[in-house]
């Protein structure tokens, strides 16, 4: 299995949306350096800044809770990661997109929210949708401009919705990660359906070329099914992808963000100093 998940998470990108950023822009370069607190920053070491893009296999499902818990792990390194949440729909008000703002509390970052979400709709839509419906065309162009903007550091991109969901006329989710060359962490249910819609979203990454760090298994009812028991080992043989997971179904804020950040430590690792004892 190991050898079945390097192969996966090792494979390289050939789509040509890709070339739209250098490989320095897509934060390739090396190097990290301690800083005066032995926390791990950009330069100078041998990994390069971990960096992510956060999808799912519908909405709803936990790509806030995953990205967040990612983003807070950095935090805890030292590394000053990104929080990219480029596209959100059903803002309750423009001025303070709710995960824009999660991502951006759990990075404890102090990055622009215009820079952090360029794009923000009203409507409960998917944001091609929501901007066809305004006849606005949202900037492609804006988007890796503020991408290019945190280039050498460590990032966690949102997407929207699942991978076909519309970004604008032309674009899916899928055509964005293309573009910004980010590995993949696929959020999916781990109840009953998930092995269907989970193989049918590998299988457009693995078409497009994209490679997949993980998929990560999250209990976001409180009844159990009796699936849930093999839903990780089968995603595993059959995928060849390394299965995070399943998350239990926790009420309390506060310890469902340890259960993610508990679950997505591996994603991080020793070398940014992100240890298996930290809370
Ligand atoms: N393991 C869990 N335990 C309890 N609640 C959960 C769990 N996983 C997800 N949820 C809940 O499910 C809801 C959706 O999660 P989240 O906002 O992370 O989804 P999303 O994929 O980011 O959604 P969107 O597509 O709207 O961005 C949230 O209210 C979250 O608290
Ligand atoms: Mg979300």
């Amino acid at each position: 299995m190991a050898g079945a998940r390097r192969a996966h998470s090792g494979a390289r990108l050939h789509n040509p949306l890709t070339l739209s950023l250098s490989q320095g822009e897509r934060g390739e370069e090396r190097g990290v350096e301690r800083g005066q607190s032995g926390a791990l920053h950009e330069r100078g070491a041998s990994s390069p800044p971990p960096r992510f893009f956060v999808t799912a296999t519908d909405t709803g499902v936990g790509k806030t809770q995953v990205a967040s818990a990612l983003l807070s792990l950095m935090a805890d390194a030292g590394l000053r990661p990104a929080p990219f949440k480029p596209y959100e729909s059903g803002c309750a008000s423009l001025a303070r997109p709710a995960d824009a703002l999660v991502l951006r509390e759990a990075a404890r970052s102090e990055d622009a929210l215009d820079v952090i979400c360029p794009h923000r709709f009203r409507a409960p839509l998917a944001p091609g949708v929501a901007a066809h419906r305004l006849r606005r065309q949202p900037s492609f162009d804006a988007t890796l401009a503020a991408f290019r903007s945190f280039a050498g550091r460590a990032l966690v991109a949102e997407g929207a919705g699942g991978l076909r969901v519309p970004l604008d006329a032309k674009r899916d989710v899928v055509d964005l990660i293309a573009a910004l060359g980010l590995p993949v962490v696929l959020v999916a249910r781990a109840a009953l359906g998930t092995l269907n819609h989970t193989a049918l979203s590998l299988d457009l990454l693995r078409e497009r070329g994209l490679p997949v760090r993980a998929v990560v298994l999250s209990r976001g009812r409180p009844e159990r099914d009796p699936s849930e028991r093999d839903n990780a080992a089968w995603l595993e043989r059959r995928h060849g992808v390394e299965v995070l997971g399943p998350v239990p179904f926790l009420e309390d804020p506060a310890r469902r963000r340890a259960a993610f950040r508990r679950v997505l430590r591996p994603l991080i690792g020793a070398e940014w100093g992100v240890n298996r004892g930290a809370r």
